[in-house]
């Protein structure tokens, strides 16, 4: 048996394998399409073969199209001939971690159904690919409800409540600061565990600079006074608009306002003829949660991510 990175020349192998389970995965066409922008590369999909070069198990990363290093893996399949699918799987992606630059590991995302814990077949289909995530050192679990938006949920007008305007990248960095404090997100409170929040708000934001969304959309908002109330960050990935980042200092929390900023990035995207607004926010973010549920966001699945320890760095 053999693990390796794949090359170019490898494209038919890699393409010939099917995930039957019910959950997400790297199907022909997907592959293909994120093969040609950048988010999936040959270096960033690793192979289990047989002594013949017999196709035995794969594993799929992505990262940004314009990034170095995988950043999420997106899908694990395992021949049925393989008599422990589970201990190949850890050892392919144990084997691509160690090849991997130094730095945090790559996290797992699972594409879910919303209430997938009651559906016996999907529960068996995660079961196995958590068991191998924690085998090759991603023992974290985070749920994250996914929403969108569709033309048919309403425009909200513009209350007054807020005033938007454009500002430079370092105002953004001391509000992305700012906010990070007390936040319910996970992947800043992991952020701030491991990094200076100055170094934090940078990382911030390079990477919402790196991600294929206009930078002219971005807006800071403060209340008619002039007092500093947080930030609209529309954005976009690889399959259309999304809310991007929004947040409220926290002096200004718990007075409705994330409805505001929530509305000014359905206004942005809805006046650009957007014909979907993606979002996802942890499970535990509630007052985000709610804010999407009460904007007519529809949540329509969960996010399983599967990570490292916050200091395996
Ligand atoms: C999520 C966020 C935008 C909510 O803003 P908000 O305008 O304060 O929200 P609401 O006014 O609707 O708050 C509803 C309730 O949640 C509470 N709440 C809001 N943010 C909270 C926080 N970070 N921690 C604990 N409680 C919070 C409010 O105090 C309020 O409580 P109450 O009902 O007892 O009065 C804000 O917490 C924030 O900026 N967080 C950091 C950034 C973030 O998570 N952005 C979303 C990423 S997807």
């Amino acid at each position: 048996m053999r693990i390796r990175p794949t090359v170019e020349s490898d494209l038919d192998k890699v393409l010939s394998c099917t995930v039957t389970a019910p959950v997400s995965w790297a199907d022909p066409d997907r592959y293909r399409r994120f093969l040609a922008d950048g988010s999936y590369r040959p270096a960033h999909t690793w192979i289990a073969e047989d002594e013949e070069g017999r196709l035995l198990a794969r594993a799929v990363w992505w990262t940004f199209p314009a990034g170095d290093r995988p950043l999420a893996l997106d899908c694990i399949w395992v021949d049925d001939s393989v008599a422990d699918p589970a201990a190949l799987a850890a050892e392919l992606l144990t084997t691509a971690h160690a090849a991997f630059p130094a730095g945090e590991l790559p996290e797992y995302h699972l594409f879910l159904p919303p209430a997938w814990r009651d559906d016996p077949a999907v529960l068996a289909a995660v079961e196995w690919r958590r068991d191998v995530a924690a085998r090759a050192g991603l023992t974290e679990e985070l749920e994250r409800l996914r929403y969108e938006w569709t033309p048919g949920a309403p425009v909200p007008a513009d209350s007054g409540r807020l005033v938007f305007s454009e500002a430079s990248d370092e105002e953004f960095v001391e509000v992305f600061r700012q906010v990070a404090v007390g936040s319910l997100d996970d992947d800043t409170r992991r952020g701030l565990l491991r990094l200076d929040p100055q170094v934090q708000a940078e990382e911030t934001l390079a990477d919402y600079l790196r991600m294929p969304g206009d930078r002219s959309w971005w807006r800071l908002a403060r209340t008619p006074e002039g007092v500093p109330a947080g930030f609209a960050l529309p954005s976009a990935n690889n399959g259309g608009p999304v809310v991007g980042y929004l947040g409220v200092v926290p002096e200004m929390r718990g007075r409705g306002l994330v409805d505001e900023l929530l509305a000014e990035i359905t206004r942005s995207h809805a006046a650009r003829g957007a014909a979907r607004i993606g979002a996802d926010t942890d499970f535990g973010n509630t007052p985000m949660a709610a804010s999407f549920d009460r904007a007519g966001y529809r949540n329509f699945g969960v996010r399983l991510v599967l990570s490292g320890p916050a200091s395996a760095v």
